[in-house]
């Protein structure tokens, strides 16, 4: 197994990705918790070091331990790995003035070469030879340690891509592991390789690893599980059912900010084809009350997070004392709403199942899918046996409709906000379109505006749809639909939905915006 050591980057999953899109099997580990001891107790095959904010100049500068170095096995270093792994075998890194580099860049080959760069800068391409990588960066290495060689260059990191072939030792300058990388995945490919790994590890795999994980957690304990009827909660909900059985209780909580007809549909698909025992909390008038003249988003979520915990202990008494909460909580959920200590990652919006938790919660957290993207997450579902059907449908906030309705919640909003949506939908399953698309729905807008209809005036709500493709929610591009369709479904809304008489299409991409409204 390969060991990725977390010096705080943003994108440190993404390379926990690429290497399980390589059928590899890694764990990340922070820093602060990797010492020697714990290298010889994981024995890893290699090691990866990711990027991260700081400077090696800083005062308590995060650290490899010592002897990952004197272990014999492969190490690539990202960024701050590549960094910090020069500083410590006797290189020398600058920082200050003009050394920063953020964004697309451009590494052209030395007279090197090496296997770690098969694929890369191919032999026809002659001296103009290059390959686009995407680097974030303060200082740079301006001296490489004793040993290495350099393969690559760009104009601001002289060492983008440098190599000791004898220690089998990687360090790169740019971040491979994100898209605007587009070799990037090739540059793992080798490193693996080289490193020996198979490749033969699956999504099969993971679930018997998380099985076995959610068994140790638990351990006899009783636990229940939120469940949304949303594709993540439903994959935790059946991966922990199969991995303790009866143990598992899963309450749905109708906050009253669910979709037309979801209650009905998650209730029978739980009950009927999978057979976990299920509680229905009928909480609306709980929720509903509790966000009246509520209208700031974070508020919301906050308030929203709040109840859902209150209701879950409840529930937790009630099956004779659960001890565990358990959540579909993905790693995007986790990485928008959790500043790493001393990092750069701020908190867009309080994602329930992550930032609304009471720091004392009563129930301690099992959380089997918090390390996947969404589209690993389908991929486990369908290996749990989880009908395509369900797998594919759209991501569902906990938050739920509460989001979608900017400023003041009432029940004449969200009900006219239900039916339009139902319309909406139903349009893009119509016209064939619901797989292409990652995400769509409908938002009701805190404003109402004056039409005519039939020899009438109207003075209603408007409505904003939007839809979005994506592959793991982090980015998203607004969805282009044909004018001849955006036409037909608002005429189709504003008939059938009485209370909209005006549509607007939001075409706005993550980022800037974001997917929801709120
Ligand atoms: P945003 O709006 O942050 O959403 O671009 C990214 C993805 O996450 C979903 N989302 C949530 N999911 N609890 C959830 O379970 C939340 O509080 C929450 N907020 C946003 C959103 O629907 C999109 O798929």
């Amino acid at each position: 197994r390969l060991l990725i050591i977390d010096f705080g980057s943003q994108v440190t999953q993404l390379i926990a990705r690429r290497l399980r899109e390589l059928n590899v099997y890694c764990e990340i580990h922070p820093y602060n918790r990797v010492d020697d001891a714990f290298l010889q107790a994981f024995a890893p095959k290699a090691v990866i070091f990711s990027g991260g904010p700081a400077s090696v100049y800083w005062d308590n500068a995060p650290m490899p331990p010592k002897g990952v170095f004197d272990m014999g096995v492969p190490i690539l270093g990202i960024c701050y790995g590549q960094q910090v792994m020069m500083q410590c075998l006797g290189g020398h890194v600058e920082g200050g003035h003009g050394t920063a580099e953020f964004g697309k860049a451009f590494v052209t080959p030395t007279a090197l070469t090496h296997p770690f760069l098969a694929g890369w800068f191919p032999p026809e391409a002659g001296p103009l030879a290059q390959e686009q990588v995407w680097m974030s960066h303060g200082d740079h290495v301006s001296k490489i340690a004793p040993g290495f060689n350099v393969y690559g260059t760009s104009p601001n990191a002289p060492f983008a891509i440098t190599a000791d072939p004898t220690r089998h030792f990687y360090a790169v300058q740019f971040h491979p592991e994100v898209h605007h990388t587009p070799k990037g995945a090739q540059l793992y490919e080798n490193f693996v390789r080289l490193a020996g790994f198979k490749g033969d590890w699956t999504m099969g795999a993971y679930r018997e690893e998380a099985i076995r994980k959610i068994r140790e957690q638990v351990g006899d304990a009783k636990v229940i599980c939120g469940l949304s009827g949303g594709v993540d909660s439903s994959v935790a909900a059946v991966l922990i059912h199969e991995a303790i059985g009866d143990q598992l209780t899963c309450v749905f909580v109708d906050h009253g900010l669910l979709r037309l007809g979801e209650a009905e549909q998650v209730l029978s698909m739980f009950r009927d084809t999978y057979n976990i025992p299920l509680i229905h909390a009928d909480e609306s008038d709980l929720f509903l009350g509790a966000l009246e003249g509520v209208s700031d988003p974070e508020v919301k979520r906050k308030t929203i997070g709040r109840l859902f915990i209150d209701v879950f202990q409840k529930h937790a008494t009630a099956v004779g004392g659960a001890k565990f909460l358990a959540q579909g909580t993905l790693y995007p959920d986790v990485i928008e709403s959790v500043s790493f200590s001393g990092g750069p990652s701020v908190t867009i919006k309080s994602h329930h199942n992550v930032g609304g938790l009471p720091e004392k919660m009563g129930l301690k957290l099992v959380e089997p899918l918090r390390e996947l993207f969404k589209d690993e997450v389908r991929a486990l579902g369908r290996e749990l046996g989880l009908p395509d059907s369900f797998i594919g449908r759209h991501p569902f906030p906990g938050p739920g409709l509460a989001i979608r309705c900017p400023g003041e919640i009432t029940t004449e909003k969200l009900d006219i906000l239900r039916r339009a949506d139902a319309v909406y939908i139903d349009q893009i399953r119509k016209h064939g379109l619901y797989d292409e698309i990652w995400q769509a729905f409908a938002a009701i807008l805190p404003m109402k505006t004056v039409g005519v209809m039939g020899d009438g005036r109207t003075y209603d709500y408007a409505l904003a749809l939007r839809a979005v493709t994506s592959v793991d929610g982090m980015t998203a591009d607004y969805y282009p639909f044909t004018h001849d369709f955006l036409g037909e479904t608002a005429t189709r809304i504003i008939n059938e939905v009485k209370g909209i008489n005006r549509v607007f299409y939001d075409c706005t991409s993550k980022p800037p915006g974001t997917i929801e409204l709120e």
